[in-house]
């Protein structure tokens, strides 16, 4: 096989980082995920995942219809819910609620952002711990920090750990240092690389927006994992040579010759970066689909467990 067969251009420039190719790993994923899905039909049990969008946020709405599209190609039953802007909390609670008792859900998803009027955390809290997808719900917090492999990990961090692992990086005894501490991305990936086991072991720093002299703790990573929101902040100077960077952003800036008149880059500058680091993720194609594939994955889990396994 010649996977690692770089084009000539490459060759030339020995330096350049491999790319770490998140859609073909997580078409793997989903296909793997696709079996699972068939092998629980046979059991009597078809995988539903019923996603929940509130409101007109158009970046929202493109992720939710990815996350509905995928669900359907792996053979999972579903549904998702758009409801208005100006729904109310106790309304998005009634909804929750009865997806929480509704046998043939699996996976419940309600898309964040919300609107301002609704409280993100009451919401999550509503949701039942077994079917809460995307590991937010603070039972599953709890569960990931302490180690227990029995709850959902938020889909992000783990799709971005099982990356590392694919592609051999060795994690244990590693320095690891995450940009951002959102609860979605940079403190549950943080829990997961410091257990003990496969693909974690690292020595972990998490750095945010008030940490100083942010350069000296990126410098000093092996694997620096970016999820900041701040498109380009993470510059060649601030990365080790040979070091494994990872960038969970999507920024949309301007950019005149594209036809819509935007482009969608990361939180790295991936042109200058890559010819510091030895693997980089690229934007898009990167962190991004990995996120849905262990979506899939977490879905086909939470209604295996209800069949026992
Ligand atoms: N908004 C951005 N990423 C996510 C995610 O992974 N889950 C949910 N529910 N909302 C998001």
């Amino acid at each position: 096989m010649r996977v690692d067969a770089a084009p000539a251009s490459e060759r030339e420039a020995p330096t350049r980082a491999r790319l770490i190719d998140g859609t073909a790993l997580a078409a793997l994923i989903r296909a793997e995920v696709a079996a699972e899905v068939q092998a629980l039909g046979a059991r009597g049990v078809t995988p539903g995942l019923s996603v929940v969008l509130v409101g007109n946020d158009p970046a929202s709405a493109v992720y939710v219809g990815a996350k509905e599209k995928a669900s359907r190609e792996a053979g999972m039953a579903g549904e998702t819910i758009v409801l208005p802007t100006e729904t109310t909390q106790a309304e998005l609670l009634a909804v929750v609620e009865r997806l929480n008792r509704d046998r043939t859900v699996h996976g419940i998803l309600v898309q964040m952002p919300l609107p301002k009027h609704i409280d993100p955390d009451t919401v999550i809290r509503h949701i039942d711990p077994s079917k809460d997808v995307d590991g937010f719900h603070p039972v599953n917090v709890g569960k990931l920090l302490i180690g227990h492999t029995d709850g959902f990990a938020p889909c992000t961090p783990v799709g971005i750990q099982r990356m590392l692992v694919h592609y051999g990086v060795e994690t244990r005894g590693a320095d690891v240092v995450v940009v951002g501490r959102s609860t979605i991305v940079g403190k549950p990936m943080a829990a997961l690389l410091v257990q003990s086991g496969a693909g974690a072991d690292a020595t972990v720093t998490i750095c945010h927006s008030r940490t100083r002299n942010l350069a000296d703790h990126t410098r000093r990573a092996d694997i620096l994992i970016v999820a900041a929101g701040r498109a380009r902040m993470i510059t060649a100077d601030m990365v080790k040579p040979g070091a494994v960077v990872i960038d969970v952003g999507m920024n949309r800036i301007p950019d005149a010759s594209t036809k819509s008149g935007t482009r969608l880059v990361g939180d790295v500058d991936f042109a200058a970066v890559r010819d510091v680091a030895s693997l980089i993720t690229p934007v898009p194609g990167g962190v991004g689909p990995m996120t849905i594939a262990m979506l899939l994955r977490n879905t086909a889990r939470s209604a295996a467990r209800t069949l026992g396994a």
